[in-house]
């Protein structure tokens, strides 16, 4: 091999996918033959991007996500092919007489770290809104060269026990089959978004795979805003870090290209702004965590050899060796699991808060057979405090399918097994509190997991693990840390898959027809005394697999989303009966 590229060599690993080959992951990250013109021993990004150049201000990857306070105000962000004079948002009141506001923007941005590009992006936080109300927005520049600028608008959160939806997948990628991961599949995620009208959106991690398309970051970026768009301008998308968010010689996490393009609420945490948030939307605080932190795991950034990674002579960045990896697992020194627990416990103790719903990419209750897993570290350092506090939800991506868990609490200990001796082995095996096939299921006695990674990638991981001794399915599980070990050629650098296996006794639900697919949930306040409930329907796009890993069968990308199942959680809420429906408006958002 005469070549570096950035990726995870571990076919069983999400980053790379199954079956994708060395040729593709050049035909991927050079997606005009750039990678194979270059010199045998080292690459070379391309030359970084001229300033102004044509397009100028002219506003693109139009994105919303909450401000401060969902009910009160959003941010408007977005980015130009060149830098923008005097970038605005024009806001039109709600009501008659409201007027226009115009809102100077905050222009930001960075250098690729690698390409040596640079990326000019913007944010403007809308403050002072009324809740549940919709606006007019557009956003534009003195060097807007678009003949009319772009409008569009959002609503604001309603406020106390109220009735909303959101809908939730993460790993989209891009519709650009010229990157690495990229698939057609994404644009129709993002159409499904729409189809369902939520008030806002979650998006678990793995955005769009920059990373494994090393020499042209911040054109995979370009695809991946531009693709958005035609939902996030109408509604939040709320993200928050997967593994291939981290890019070499972009931040000391490599996350500089994900924290420059997303204003996100800030956790307060000195140095970490954007890694970890949390927000709340009527009786519901959904809590954003940054699993990178916790797993022991390494899937991000690799350089596989034997060529180093040579970033553009511009950056002033030495190359990167081969067999070199970006893991940064327990970077905040504990900073983030200390905010988790302050968020939860204030959540819980808040008697008008019902619902404690937390999103992250890694999993801790996954069974895909070709995707990554489970993680220990997940189970170690966050499920104790899901206990605690009692998490309804978890949210995550990660592995390309659709898994269910039963509600879970606490552990079944040495219940895993080494895969390379067989001998038992710590895995903190989720405790299922009922596995009883149903419908319905109380959260305050359990947390349910749910994997929703099938955004968009082109590789789906809907194969999942049966124990062929006895049928039960079956988990793999990372319990220490994969770092980057030889391959089979000279100079090459892998990594093994998960080193531990376990019986899934908490797994109730997998979708083996496509790992594609999307999660609706409507939020029923309930009435004091009885219950609140959140029903979930998941829909899925059958046949869009490009090859389905149970049955060979090829696919193509599918617009059409179907039901697949539905379930309800719920849970006992407060109150006496008769106090009337929306008696909790939070003290804190009262105004
Ligand atoms: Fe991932």
């Amino acid at each position: 091999m005469d070549d570096a590229v950035c990726s995870n060599d571990d076919p069983n690993a999400d980053n790379t996918g199954p079956g994708l080959s060395r040729r593709q992951v050049l035909a991927g990250a050079g997606g005009t033959g750039l990678l194979a013109a270059v010199a045998p021993s080292v690459l070379r990004a391309p030359a970084a991007r001229a300033a102004g150049q044509a397009g100028g201000g002219t506003p693109e990857q139009v994105h919303l996500t909450w401000g401060s306070d969902p009910a009160t105000s959003v941010v408007v962000s977005w980015a130009t092919p060149g830098e923008a004079v005097a970038p605005r948002v024009l806001l039109d009141g709600a009501g008659p007489g409201a007027g226009r506001r115009v809102i100077p923007a905050q222009a930001g941005g960075y250098t690729d770290g690698l390409n040596g590009e640079t990326v000019w992006t913007y944010h403007a936080e809308i403050r002072g809104l009324r809740p549940d109300t919709s606006y007019s927005y557009a956003v534009t520049a003195a060097n807007d060269t678009a003949a009319t600028p772009l409008w569009a608008s959002v609503r604001t959160a309603p406020v106390g026990r109220v009735p909303f939806r959101f809908t939730s997948f993460g790993d989209l990628a891009t519709p650009n089959t010229s990157w690495v991961l990229s698939y057609g599949q994404s644009a129709y995620a993002v159409q499904a978004v729409e189809s369902f009208q939520p008030l806002f959106h979650l998006l678990n991690g793995d955005l769009c795979y920059a990373d494994l398309n090393p020499t042209v970051q911040p054109e995979v970026w370009r695809d991946f805003g531009n693709n958005n768009q035609a939902s996030a301008a109408n509604r939040p998308w709320m993200p928050c870090p997967g593994n291939h968010e981290i890019e070499f010689d972009n931040g000391p996490q490599g996350f500089t290209s994900y924290l420059t393009r997303y204003l996100l609420p800030d956790n307060g945490v000195p140095g970490f702004r954007g890694y970890w948030y949390s927000f709340r939307v009527g009786s519901a605080v959904f809590v954003s965590v940054e699993a990178d932190d916790v797993v022991y795991q390494d899937a991000g950034p690799l350089v596989s050899g034997p060529a180093a990674l040579a970033p553009a002579a511009s950056t002033g960045h030495p190359a990167i060796p081969a067999g070199t990896s970006f893991y940064i697992r327990g970077y905040s020194q504990g900073a983030q699991t200390a905010w988790l627990r302050r968020t939860l416990a204030a959540a819980r103790a808040d008697r008008t808060v019902d619902w404690i719903i937390v999103q992250m990419h890694q999993d801790s209750c996954s069974s895909s057979a070709t995707g990554n897993g489970s993680d220990l570290g997940i189970r170690e350092e966050w499920l104790p405090l899901f206990d605690e506090y009692q998490v309804d939800l978890v949210l995550c991506g990660h592995d390309h399918d659709y898994e269910r868990s039963f509600p879970v609490r606490g552990y079944d200990s040495m219940a895993g097994h080494e895969v390379s001796t067989g001998a038992p082995v710590q895995t903190r095996r989720p405790h299922p509190v009922t596995t009883a096939p149903a419908d319905r299921f109380d959260t305050s006695q359990g947390t349910v997991h749910l994997i929703l990674g099938g955004g968009g990638t082109s590789a789906p991981l809907d194969d999942y693990g049966v124990d062929t001794s006895d049928g039960l399915r079956q988990a793999k599980v990372f319990t220490k840390p994969n770092r980057p070990i030889a391959g089979s050629a000279a100079g090459t650098f892998t990594r093994a898959a998960a080193d531990a296996v376990e019986d899934a006794t908490w797994s109730a639900m997998r979708d083996p027809a496509t790992g594609y697919g999307i999660g609706v949930f409507d939020l029923d306040p309930g009435e004091p005394g009885g219950e609140t409930s959140i029903t979930v329907t998941y829909y899925h796009a059958a046949g869009a697999d490009p090859t389905n890993p149970n049955t060979g069968v090829a696919g193509t990308p599918n617009p059409d989303y179907t039901k697949f199942e539905a379930f309800t959680l719920f849970r006992p809420r407060p109150g006496r009966p008769g106090r009337g429906r929306h008696p909790g408006r939070p003290t804190a958002l009262v105004r």
